[in-house]
């Protein structure tokens, strides 16, 4: 076989990301729109369309947030460990700190129980805090180490739409509450903006996703592609030795 561990587990994220997230985006998608022709009582159809749909939005929704914000994790345990500048390539070079290692470990360990206290919470300012507490925790893991970020085209950065669209699920889910109890309809608004966006920057995922995939060689090509001249400045640039 052609791919090594370390190969394969890159692969876990793109995997993750089209066979479970994509799907349920698109399941979402057409809930939300069935659940928006039905209140406004849109075209003939809609008087056809059940009660339920609000609901399977919402549910659906869940699933998407836990989704979205798993896959980040997922690239993120990646990138920290295998990385450019990550766990593995700090330790080849004798300057790997534990204690990092240990507050990386313990700030999954913080985000993911957010989140599931965050699915459990009723009380308002609980869902603000937990909702608070996840998204600190994709950011500040964001900004760890071994995490490609494409800071100079940040405009076309998978990291950048990733942890955007990872933070909009997020608010999401915390707002569930407030768009159902608010008679002047201000909530669903920003919700319907907002998550047009997310749907426009999830387009942008599976378009950044695929490109990355194609940027990054095989672990064992590696050596060889990283002496290609990489470099846009220099008259070299996209040759190799
Ligand atoms: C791609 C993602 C999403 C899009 C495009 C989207 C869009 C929409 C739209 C268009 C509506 C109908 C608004 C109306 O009545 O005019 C809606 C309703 C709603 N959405 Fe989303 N949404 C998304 C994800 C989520 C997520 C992740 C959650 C929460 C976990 C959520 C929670 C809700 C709730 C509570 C409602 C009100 C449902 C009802 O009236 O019964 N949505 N959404
Ligand atoms: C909802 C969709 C997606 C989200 C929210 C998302 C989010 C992210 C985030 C936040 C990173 C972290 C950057 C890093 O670790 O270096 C990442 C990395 C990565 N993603 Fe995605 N992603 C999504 C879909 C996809 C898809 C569809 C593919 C490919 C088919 C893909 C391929 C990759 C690859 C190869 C990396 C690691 C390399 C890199 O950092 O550029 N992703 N993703």
């Amino acid at each position: 076989m052609l791919l090594n561990l370390k190969d394969i587990i890159l692969l876990l994220h793109p995997i993750l990301a089209c066979t479970f997230v994509f799907p349920v985006i698109g399941i979402v998608s057409y809930f939300a729109w069935q659940t928006r022709q039905r209140r406004l009582r849109e075209g003939a159809e809609s008087k056809k369309i059940p009660p339920t749909v609000g609901r399977e939005h919402v549910q659906l929704g869940n699933l998407l947030t836990a989704g979205v914000v798993g896959i980040t994790l997922v690239a993120y345990a990646y990138s920290v460990i295998f990385g450019f500048q990550g766990f593995l390539m700090q330790a080849s070079e004798g300057n790997l700190d534990w204690l990092r290692v240990g507050l990386v470990a313990l700030m999954f360990a913080v985000t993911i129980a957010s989140l599931v206290f965050l699915y459990q919470a009723h009380n308002r300012i609980w869902r603000g805090v937990f909702a608070t507490l996840t998204g600190i925790g994709i950011v500040v893991l964001g900004f760890q180490p071994g995490v490609f970020r494409r800071d100079d085209e940040w405009y076309v950065s998978h990291f950048y739409y990733g942890i955007v669209a990872s933070l909009l699920m997020i608010f999401a889910l915390a707002i569930v509450q407030d768009i159902y109890q608010d008679r002047t309809q201000t909530w669903r608004r920003v919700h319907i903006a907002l998550n047009t966006v997310a749907l426009i920057l999830f387009l942008g995922q599976g378009i950044t996703g695929t490109r990355d995939l194609l940027e990054i060689p095989l672990s064992w090509q590696a050596p060889a592609i990283y002496q290609c001249n990489f470099d846009s400045n220099s008259p070299d640039f996209k040759t190799c030795p």
